[in-house]
């Protein structure tokens, strides 16, 4: 879902690729006048979000969107900084592009993103191909920047903002089914995990206006889109005040606004905080069937002094309270996390707690990290990144294994029900199969019938699990 590489071509097919072969295709695709950009987007949902903020700005300036890279004028790369592994990715794509470069000279390089953010000029010296950096606030500014760089001169622009939303920007869907969308509401974070580079590379926080939200919603169900999912790095602050009327609208009230454009369409949302999310966000989500029963509420640790050193600003037994509230107030709901193995100075009594949390809480899934220090970061600059490597890997084993476990029983526990399913299209493996998501967002298998299509709602028993998927077959409602 959410550490996916962009669509893009292997380094062996960029090899492969004949000079003469890129300008037979670009004249195949309409002549040289017509300009075409290729984006690759990495990161959370937030930034393939942000790729189709910049596909329409490009669009106004009457730039096409292309999958070939060797078709394209400007090449874009929507880049993440979150953890070291995600910037060497990064690189490598660049080195990528630095070939095709070779072999049509006149193509535009340009860094977008966290990496831009946090990089800054310094990118230009350290990438010398690159001819544009711009940072997740600056994206308004990429015609000037762009023609810039088409007469030769290098741009860069990270300025963060405290206001802008791109609300009034309609985004282009990249790479849509059609059924699915993300709507950002809100940028930035306040946070200040001392891990996080997210702070940093993404400004403060801001929340968009919910009109903006609601109609970008609806349109989407006039399209045909059948479920959005809310982005945010922490959705539960989300709050807006009319400046006119001094309204104020939270986060429970954004979801039953969305939750009320029609009973069919789903809403979603990520990332929920532990110390934000409130009752009254778990009471509207029970009363709102097309809200589904999913939060991603993520730990990081099970141990309440590595999240006082992180800055998460709850303990273990706030979060195992939250975690109770949930199931309380919505007994079908299911919650994934994120983990953290590795922080500064954990023992291995502290790293037990966070396998114990896995257990408690029955995670339907979780992505789970070794810790990576990033520069400039609070934990960077405070605490000694004293775990040895074997150490980090071989605890986050431990996490994934026991994850993998615990997700495998929670999911057999699904054979026999009936759930509601949003067909989402094919199944990777048979076009004779559909694959769908139920509210707690498993995905499910099963055999197509007539008569139903994608983005069509049917019933599907559940028949085999796995710990990644369930199958099952279509029964009457
Ligand atoms: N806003 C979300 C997280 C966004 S970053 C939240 O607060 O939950 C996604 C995940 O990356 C984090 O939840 C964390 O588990 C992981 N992560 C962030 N910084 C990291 C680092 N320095 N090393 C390893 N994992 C990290
Ligand atoms: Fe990073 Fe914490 Fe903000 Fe999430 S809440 S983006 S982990 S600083
Ligand atoms: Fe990465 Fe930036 Fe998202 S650092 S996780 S792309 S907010």
């Amino acid at each position: 879902m959410r550490y996916v590489p962009g669509q893009g071509v292997s380094e062996k097919e960029i090899d492969e690729t004949k000079q003469g072969d890129v300008f037979f295709k670009e004249q195949l695709a309409g002549g040289l006048d017509d300009k075409k950009f290729y984006i690759e987007s990495y990161g959370c949902q937030m930034n393939f979000s942000d790729s189709e903020i910049v596909a329409s700005i490009l669009g106004e300036m009457g730039y096409k969107s292309t999958r070939s890279m060797e078709d394209s004028d400007l090449i874009l790369i929507n880049t993440c900084s979150i953890r070291e592994k995600a910037e060497d990715t990064v690189r490598k794509r660049l080195r990528v592009f630095d070939k095709i470069k070779e072999q049509k000279p006149g193509t535009l390089v340009g860094v977008l993103g966290c990496m831009a953010e946090r990089l800054k000029a310094k990118l230009l010296e350290q990438e010398r191909l690159v001819d544009l950096v711009v940072g997740p606030d600056a994206y308004r500014s990429l015609p000037q920047l762009v023609a810039d760089a088409q007469g030769g001169e290098k741009g860069v622009n990270v300025l963060l903002s405290r206001e802008e939303t791109y609300a009034d920007i309609s985004p282009v869907r990249l790479n849509s089914n059609g059924v699915t969308a993300f709507i950002s509401i809100m940028r930035g974070c306040n946070n200040m995990c001392s891990f996080c580079v997210v702070p940093f590379t993404r400004g403060r926080e801001r929340s968009r206006t919910p009109f903006s939200i609601v109609a970008e919603a609806t349109e989407l169900f006039e399209k045909g889109y059948k479920e959005v999912t809310l982005l945010g790095q922490n959705v539960d602050s989300f709050l807006f005040k009319n400046p006119e009327t001094g309204e104020e609208t939270n986060f429970a009230k954004l979801i039953e606004m969305v939750a009320s454009v029609h009973p069919d369409l789903r809403v979603r949302f990520s990332t929920s905080h532990p110390k934000d999310i409130t009752d009254e966000v778990l009471h509207t989500m029970a009363k709102y069937e097309n809200i589904c029963n999913y939060i991603h509420l993520p730990v990081q640790s099970g141990n309440s002094r590595v999240l006082k050193l992180m800055n998460r600003t709850y303990d273990r037994e706030w979060y195992m309270e939250r975690v109770n509230a949930v199931y309380r107030i919505i007994p079908d709901c299911a919650i994934s996390s994120d983990m953290i193995a590795g922080f500064c100075t954990e023992t291995e009594e502290e790293h037990q707690d966070t396998l114990s949390m896995i257990e408690f809480a029955k995670y339907s899934m979780s992505y789970m990290f070794f810790y990576s220090e990033r520069p400039g970061t609070l934990a960077a600059r405070k605490y000694e990144d004293d775990i040895p490597l074997e150490v980090k890997k071989r605890r986050l084993r431990e996490i994934i294994d026991l994850q993998t476990k615990i997700s495998a029983e929670q999911n057999q526990k699904d054979i026999g029900k009936v759930f509601k399913v949003l067909i989402e299209g094919d199944s990777k493996k048979s076009d004779q199969d559909f694959k769908g998501r139920n509210s707690q967002n498993k995905m499910i298998i099963f055999p197509k019938k007539e008569n139903l299509e994608k983005g069509m709602y049917c019933h599907v028993l559940v028949k085999e699990s796995s710990s990644a998927t369930l199958k099952g077959e279509i029964v009457e409602a």
